[in-house]
């Protein structure tokens, strides 16, 4: 064991993994689907595990998958905590279910989709590390490329978005334990995202760089980009097999 893995952190990590994987195209629970041979959960996870900040992490699986989910992960935590709950009929449900299930303990706690596979553990540290430094909610993002303009329901073009005020928004999102909780208790609609529902109880959000590496994969062209981050990751850190 290196001396990397014997340092354990005071995060605990959700993994919402439960979705269905509509837009990749028929087939196998989206987080079950191979990237380069290996599930993208497994590849998600073994980066969560690679993270120094990372305590326990809890992922919500689809609910046909628990025991296999398990038994995938398990070999790939570093020694962790692994916890495996059934995932809701969306994602807010999912996040809902795996954060009833996080241990007493962790005063961080991080959300991060299993489809976002190839994040870098050093941005779940980055992440955990702005929240320990005071902030209630934090966020990685991305800069806006494309000129992004409001339509009608005609297709019709309403007005240009002035970018420079737009980010785009990734995984893991970090928040003070009791914050995602209190987020989560007054939730109504489905948000995709956990700091959607922060902004809604008036806590402010703090965004920190994101990184390209964690490129959420939606669609079939995803996986193709996916293929060419694995094959040029850059091999900072030692990751579980
Ligand atoms: N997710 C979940 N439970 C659900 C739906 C989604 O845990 N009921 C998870 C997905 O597994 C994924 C993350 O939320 O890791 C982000 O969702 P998305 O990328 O939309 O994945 P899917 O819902 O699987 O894809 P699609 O919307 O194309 O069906
Ligand atoms: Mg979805």
């Amino acid at each position: 064991m290196t001396a990397h893995f014997q340092q354990r952190g005071d995060v605990a990590v959700l993994v919402p993994a439960a979705g269905s994987g509509v837009r990749l195209g028929p087939g196998a629970p989206k987080a079950l689907r191979p990237l380069g041979g290996v599930p993208l959960l497994l590849h998600a996870v073994r980066r969560l595990a690679a993270a120094s900040s990372v305590a326990v992490i809890v992922v919500a699986a689809p609910p046909a998958d628990v025991a296999a989910v398990r038994d995938l992960l398990a070999p790939a935590t570093a020694g962790l905590p692994l916890i495996v709950v059934p995932g809701g009929a969306h994602r807010q449900a999912s996040v809902a279910a795996a954060l009833a299930a996080v241990p007493a303990g962790p005063q961080i706690v991080l959300v991060h989709d299993a489809a976002r596979a190839l994040t870098p553990p050093d941005l779940v540290d980055s992440v955990a590390a702005a929240v320990r430094a005071g902030a209630d909610a934090v966020i990685p993002v991305l800069p806006v490329v494309d000129t992004i303009k409001s339509v009608d329901a005609d297709e019709t073009v309403l007005a240009t978005v002035d970018r420079s005020t737009l980010r785009a928004v990734q995984t893991p999102q970090g928040f003070r334990r009791d914050v995602l909780a209190a987020a989560h208790a007054d939730a109504v609609d489905p948000h995709t995202d956990d700091a959607g529902l922060v902004e809604k109880l008036g806590v402010p959000v703090l965004c920190v760089p994101g990184s390209e590496r964690a490129l959420k994969i939606t669609r079939p062209f995803d996986l193709v980009i996916a293929e060419h981050l694995l094959a040029t990751e850059p091999a900072t850190r030692t990751l579980p097999s």
